[in-house]
């Protein structure tokens, strides 16, 4: 069986960690494309230079030619620019929304068979805006967020519980800003949840709040430490994990911004769900009952993300 091809627009700090990933899981060749002349080749042939000390055999290609696209299976976009400290992901909007058309244009022409798995912010709308100017059906266009924010709140209740980060699950809803939701009650170490860890006093109320609020947070904690950039370590194993799940059908249950034709009440608009990713993409979104509070916080979050579509729509007309 021929190997499958996995490219990756955006050879920046996230493209070249997902270059690296998928090189070392052998989960295809590569290509590499930027419109920075050298970057994508100089990381191509690094990285297929650590191939035999590493003992992957995956062929890696640098490239700014649409061109080298053709017939990919899977395509993870991080074109575009990362905020820096002060700003909102929202800050990014009317600049990585002229990415997405040119990205849009060279994946319809190229790669309409692909498994799209957008990472650029802001995300929510992003990705929204990507499959329009695709034209790829939504199963197949999917944004990267909910793995993120979740293996973030993952990280911290395994931290503070000094536990496994194995055994601790995280459930995040909604869109991937500071109104994103994350899900106590769905949310376990072991199968406990975490309101009963509360309520077995193994972390307080308020530890738990907190832990909330910095997962919120986490992408800016980590830009305010970096101050040239934002995350790319957790993000691109996150996509990764999305990646791996399409290609060998895994069907792995996985927060992703994916788009809802009724599902929580929203229709149209992509924001941050479980759902499961297999050979046909995002096929299934899972609909869990919310309680009132947990509605309301998923409604505020989706009212921002579509905030952030109608200004995309302002600023690209052919969107609306
Ligand atoms: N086409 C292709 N690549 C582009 C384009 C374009 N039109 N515009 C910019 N790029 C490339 C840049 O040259 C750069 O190499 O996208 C790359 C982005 O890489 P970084 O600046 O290192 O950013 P990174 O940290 O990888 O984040 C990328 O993901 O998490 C989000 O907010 C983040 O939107 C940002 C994106």
């Amino acid at each position: 069986m021929a190997r499958k091809k996995i490219a990756l627009i955006g050879a920046g700090q996230i493209g070249g960690t997902l270059a690296h990933l998928a090189a070392l899981k052998d989960l295809g060749d590569i290509v590499l494309f930027d419109i920075v002349d050298g970057v994508p080749q100089g990381k191509a042939l690094d990285l297929a230079q650590s191939g035999p000390v590493e003992g992957f055999d995956a062929k890696l290609k640098g490239t700014s030619e649409y061109k080298d696209l053709d017939g990919a299976d899977v395509i993870i976009v991080t074109a575009g620019v990362p905020r820096k400290p002060g700003m909102s992901r929202d800050d990014l909007l009317e600049i990585n929304l002229k990415v997405m058309e040119q990205v849009g244009a060279g994946i319809a022409k190229y790669a309409k068979d692909a498994f799209v798995i957008c990472i650029t912010n802001p995300l929510d709308a992003m990705v929204w805006a990507l499959q329009k100017f695709s034209g790829l059906p939504a199963n197949r266009v999917v944004g990267m967020a909910g793995v993120l924010d979740s293996a973030r709140f993952r990280h911290f209740i395994a931290d503070e519980l000094n536990v496994s980060v194995e055994d601790v699950t995280a459930f995040v809803l909604g869109g991937h800003g500071d109104s994103m939701v994350p899900l106590a009650r769905y949310s376990t170490v072991a199968g406990i949840p975490l309101t009963d860890i509360v309520k077995m006093g193994w972390m307080s109320k308020e530890k738990l709040d907190q832990i909330i609020q910095r997962t919120r947070d986490g992408g800016a904690e980590i830009v305010g430490l970096l101050k040239t950039g934002s995350a790319f370590y957790a993000p691109a194993a996150s996509a990764i994990a999305m990646a791996e799940s399409y290609l060998k059908d895994k069907k792995r249950v996985l927060p992703v911004a994916a788009q809802l034709s009724g599902q929580y009440g929203v229709k149209g608009t992509y924001v941050g769900v479980p759902a499961v990713i297999g050979a046909g993409g995002a096929e299934k979104v899972v609909e869990i009952a919310l309680n009132s509070a947990e509605q309301k916080a998923f409604d505020k979050s989706v009212a921002s993300v579509e905030g952030l579509i109608e200004a995309c729509k302002k600023i690209a007309p052919k969107l609306a």
